[in-house]
């Protein structure tokens, strides 16, 4: 697995695959088993200040094509979350990824102080999940504004590099990867599921009881995948490239396209809790028949 080895800011991972935020929870033996399947790090389900119950069943649904969920980010609170992440930490030492959401810049301010006294690597800030609109308004990933705002405040309390998460779904993601970028953000994710819905046509309504949900899997991948082109021309800062990642070849596309690190989250549906280790086999041996002996000797090659 050597030829996997990432170095992403100060940390080293063992391969370039984290854990996509919200597949597996927040608990240790979870997060612990997603590592165990081969996965280089693990970003654990967003965590707010208070609890959320998240939204009434059915809350996901799929085909072979595409995922969509609306869970309302349903968290035990930040308080209840840290206490997990330190256990996890105890059973490993592969990178950690917090990950938190708030309704206000002051609120991520606050969560920040609080997920930053458990031992997480690094910081996701989550400013655009598409399902909790009708409390939070227009997710703050399509304004330049309320990034800029977020990421200072943010990097005001961390005490661990911060990665801003965006959503492929706003028409200039590149550009507010560079707003977060000069507001002083370590790295971007992109990005998040993009809103969608699904209808049950015997039934004659839409099958989840938010009505609306971000879709995943295969069908976000062309989408997460140029996002990933666009802002790796943007921003000098690393990238994790994620959105409908399911084999080797869509993970060497994204370190093609400028990835560093790859998120993989819906895959666990389509291909088992081993899809990691699949992922990672499938890219080794494509590197192999290629002659490829590193992913830096690929990362953003598509751009040349
Ligand atoms: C059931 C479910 C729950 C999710 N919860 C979160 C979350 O709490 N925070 C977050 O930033 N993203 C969340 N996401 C988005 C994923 O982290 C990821 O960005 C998205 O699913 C695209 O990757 P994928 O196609 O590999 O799943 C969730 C996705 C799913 C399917």
């Amino acid at each position: 697995m050597s030829k996997l080895k990432t170095r992403f800011l100060d940390k080293e991972f063992k391969n370039p695959i984290v854990l996509a935020s919200g597949i597996l929870g927040l608990t240790a033996a979870s997060m612990n088993n997603a590592v165990n399947n081969g996965c280089g790090g693990v970003t654990v389900k967003s965590v707010s200040k208070d609890a959320r119950p998240g939204h009434p069943n059915p809350t996901m649904t799929g085909t072979d094509h595409y995922f969509i969920n609306a869970v309302g980010l349903s968290n035990p609170s930040v308080a209840e979350g840290i206490k997990e992440f330190a256990k996890f930490k105890e059973m490993t030492n592969a990178p950690l990824v917090g990950s938190i959401f708030a309704g206000t810049p002051d609120e991520f301010a606050e969560v920040t102080e609080i997920i930053c006294q458990s031992p997480i690597d690094f910081l996701e800030v989550n400013v655009s999940c598409p399902n909790v609109s009708k409390e939070f308004g227009t997710p703050f990933a399509y304004d330049t504004k309320a990034v800029e705002v977020i990421t200072k405040k943010v990097k005001e309390k961390s005490t661990v590099p911060v990665i801003i998460k965006l959503t492929p779904q706003a028409w200039n993601v590149a550009e507010i990867a560079k707003v977060a970028e000069d507001a002083g953000a370590d790295a971007i994710c992109a990005g998040n599921t993009i809103s969608g819905m699904a209808i049950d046509i015997r039934a004659r309504k839409p099958v989840l009881h938010n009505k609306q949900g971000g879709v995943s899997g295969p069908a976000l991948f062309p989408v997460a995948l140029k996002a990933v082109y666009d802002i790796y021309k943007t921003v000098k800062i690393p990238i994790i490239g994620t959105g409908g990642i399911t084999t080797g070849e869509d993970a060497i596309a994204m370190v093609m396209a400028g990835a560093s690190l790859l998120g993989v989250g819906s895959a666990v549906y389509y291909r088992g809790q081993d899809v990691f280790e699949k992922i990672n086999n499938e890219m080794t041996e494509f590197m192999k028949k290629e002659n490829i002996n590193s992913l830096e000797e690929i990362r953003g090659i598509a751009h040349k």
